[in-house]
């Protein structure tokens, strides 16, 4: 068991033991005069001269001389502070157990606390690594091996979903096949089973997805509450109107923060387990312009006013842009979200009208606070690393 020092033991570690000190402080035989015990107190203070001349006397290193105190040996051997410094370097005693028993029991030791880990070659073991893929391209989607997305955790039991809402699930599955509202799809064939695959998700954009059908709603002809309580929070229209416009639309902005799930490759910024924060903004005619203004006004909020937006490709999203923040202590721009304007083939199939058009981003939790509060691990906020004082300590809320 490895030992570290207290206050006390590091005080000792610097300026010798109690003893040592009431030593030091006193004149030798030959000096004149001998010094009172209060004379002591107030030179070396109350506490250490106390406790000090205890044990002083006990080694025999000072005598009384009259009313005061005077040395009784030329030099001492301040073994306590020897064991402190040996404590310190090396986190025991050579000793052994007895003496640090001992120590602990004066409170100048204490165990330190320690994580232990047992790491086994798991059945997946490999000396190379494979780069995962994130994001769905066409071409992964045409090609059915490729359909078992590396970076997906599914689920065995329950291993299917439900059964979908049966209209809106043939115009998903026909705009996917055939194309439609502009789009020529994917052109590969649709799976009934694949689509009914449960996996934990990988990102909160299939949360989004849930809300918006559900927003929705009314523009299907479909009296529902749901729907009217996600647009209650949202005043007018961008256009300012009060009024739907008769096809039953009101606009709505939605936020979530929520666990995500990704099969990763795991470095200083990727776990497989991590938190998103997203927001979806539904209002008629909506342009990338306002995509961007929003992005800027939020990172800024946030402290990073230096950010950057890139050309990126999402299946949903089109045009799509990933938000890049500079990152000082790795010196480098890393990403931090990622955004775009959700595409008609995606929307009108719910039931959106055409001039309904609805932005987005995702941001990850940790990454953004990473570059905010310095962190260069990603270890230090998420996961079984987390030192528990920094849960119990951290001012911030955790999920
Ligand atoms: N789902 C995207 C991601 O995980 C973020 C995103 C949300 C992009 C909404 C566009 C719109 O990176």
């Amino acid at each position: 068991m490895s030992h570290v020092l207290t206050a006390e033991g590091s005080s000792i570690a610097m300026n010798g033991s109690h003893e040592a000190r009431v030593w030091s402080a006193l004149p030798t035989k030959e000096q004149r005069p001998p010094l009172t015990p209060k004379e002591l107190e107030r030179k070396i203070g109350s506490e250490v001269a106390k406790i000090g001349q205890g044990r002083a006397f006990k080694n025999k290193w000072i005598v009384k001389e009259g009313d005061g105190l005077v040395r009784l040996t030329e030099s001492i051997d301040d073994s306590t502070q020897k064991d402190m410094r040996e404590v310190d370097s090396t986190g025991t005693l050579k000793a052994g157990e007895k003496a640090l028993a001992e120590l602990r029991k004066r409170k100048l030791i204490v165990p330190k606390k320690g994580q232990w880990f047992t790491v086994h070659k798991g059945s997946n073991f490999s000396t190379s690594t494979a780069k995962p893929e994130t994001d769905l391209t066409v071409d992964m989607l045409t090609s059915t091996p490729a359909r078992e997305v590396q970076d997906t955790f599914y689920l065995s039991d329950p291993s299917t979903s439900l059964p979908p809402p049966a209209d809106y699930y043939a115009r998903v599955s026909k705009v996917h096949e055939h194309g439609g509202f502009g789009s020529s799809g994917y052109r590969a064939p649709w799976s009934d089973a694949e689509s009914r695959k449960l996996l934990l998700r990988t990102h909160t954009t299939a949360s989004s997805a849930a809300m918006l059908y559900k927003l929705a709603a009314r523009c299907r002809g479909e009296d529902d509450l749901e729907a009217d309580a996600l647009a209650a929070h949202s005043g007018t229209t961008r256009k300012g109107k009060e009024s739907d416009g008769g096809d039953g639309f009101r606009p709505a902005k939605l936020f979530s923060i929520d666990r995500v799930f990704r099969n990763e490759t795991m470095d200083a910024t990727h776990l497989a387990e991590f938190h998103q924060v997203e927001g979806v903004v539904a209002d008629r005619d909506l342009t990338l312009a306002d995509l961007i203004g929003f992005m800027r006004v939020f990172f800024k909020k946030m402290g990073l006013e230096n950010i950057r937006f890139k050309p990126a490709y999402n299946p949903y999203t089109e045009p799509s842009l990933e938000i890049f923040a500079f990152h000082p202590q790795l010196r480098k721009w890393v990403e931090v979200g990622n955004s775009g304007m959700f595409r008609p083939e995606m929307l009108e199939p719910m039931g959106f009208p055409k001039d309904v058009h609805v932005h987005g981003w995702g941001i990850g939790l940790e990454r953004p606070t990473m570059i905010r509060y310095g962190i260069s691990n990603i270890r230090t906020l998420v996961g079984h690393k987390v030192p528990i004082e920094n849960v119990e300590k951290s001012p911030a809320v955790r999920f």
